[in-house]
């Protein structure tokens, strides 16, 4: 479980990147911070990991206070994936990938065939571990992004804006995958977007932000969407133009999720509740 309590930003110079933000993320749930830029998505997300501390408040995992963790040793055990990927250019994927375990203490063989296991399951050919991030596409870069985020096999996976720079045929390619992924991993992960379709794609449960880090909903995405909690939500999740990829339609007794071109997308679990 990871918690935020009060906790607030504010940066040398003087912006308050997060006014007052309070959250607990459940072990296992996935959940998606999704707001304009600069609402402090980023910030809220590297608290977890100590790449930033707040001024005030408490970020803990499983009670324990970050604040008095080793932030090397945190940094190790949490993985983290971003925009772009993030890799090292002048390592090979496979260097890339067991670079964190290496460092962990993982023999070096161990690391590799766990790395060769890690590239299959992310969709990566066996034939591209000794390539450089420069020698491969977009998409793949991605996905060696993916598998060195889950390579020291983390509790907590911190995702931000980790399909942003990929087109958009390969974003979705990639999301479908992390669906899977998470399907058998289970792991706790935070990802943070301003693409709302891609929200509530991926998320459990979805926070919606204002600039300051300030809350405007939270909730399961067939709870945003049935039910925004006022206009700012409305209009940023696209209900107010009514041309929002997904809605909800009443059919046959079931609420199902409709994506623009009619298809259904998902049926509502009990939990769920209706479109007005
Ligand atoms: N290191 C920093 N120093 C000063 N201001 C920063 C720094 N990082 C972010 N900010 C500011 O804090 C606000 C929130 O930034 P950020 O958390 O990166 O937002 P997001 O990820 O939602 O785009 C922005 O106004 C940004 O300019
Ligand atoms: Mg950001």
């Amino acid at each position: 479980m990871i918690g935020f309590e009060n906790v607030r930003k504010e940066y040398p110079g003087g912006t308050i990147a997060v006014e007052d933000f309070s959250l607990e993320v459940a072990s296992h749930e996935s959940m998606v911070l999704v707001g304009t830029s600069g609402s402090g998505k980023t910030t809220l997300m590297r608290m977890i990991n100590r790449m930033v501390d707040p001024t005030s408040g408490r970020v803990h995992i499983d009670g324990d206070d970050v604040a008095g963790l080793d932030p090397v040793k945190l940094r190790r055990s949490v993985g983290y994936v971003m925009q772009a990927s993030g890799l090292l250019p002048h390592r090979t994927v496979l260097d890339n990938i067991t670079t964190v375990p290496v460092l962990r203490g993982t023999s070096k063989n161990e690391a590799r065939s766990r790395a060769h296991e890690l590239m299959e399951t992310v969709g990566l050919d066996a034939a591209l571990a000794s390539r450089y991030p420069a020698q491969l596409s977009g998409g793949q870069q991605q996905r060696v992004g993916v598998a060195r985020g889950l390579a020291a096999d983390p509790n907590i996976l911190l995702m931000d804006e980790p399909f942003g720079a990929v087109d958009p045929i390969v974003r979705g390619e990639l999301q479908q995958e992390l669906l899977h992924l998470q399907r058998d991993l289970r792991k706790t992960i935070v990802f943070v977007t301003h693409d709302i379709d891609e929200a509530f794609l991926v998320g459990d449960r979805v926070v919606i932000l204002r600039p300051g880090g300030v809350i405007a909903q939270i909730g399961t995405p067939q709870e945003i969407l049935a039910d925004p909690a006022d206009d700012f939500v409305a209009s940023f999740v696209g209900a107010d133009r009514g041309a929002r990829t997904l809605h909800v339609e009443r059919t046959d007794g079931q609420d199902v999720v409709v994506d623009a071109d009619g298809r259904a997308a998902g049926v509502l679990d009990a939990g769920g509740r209706s479109a007005p």
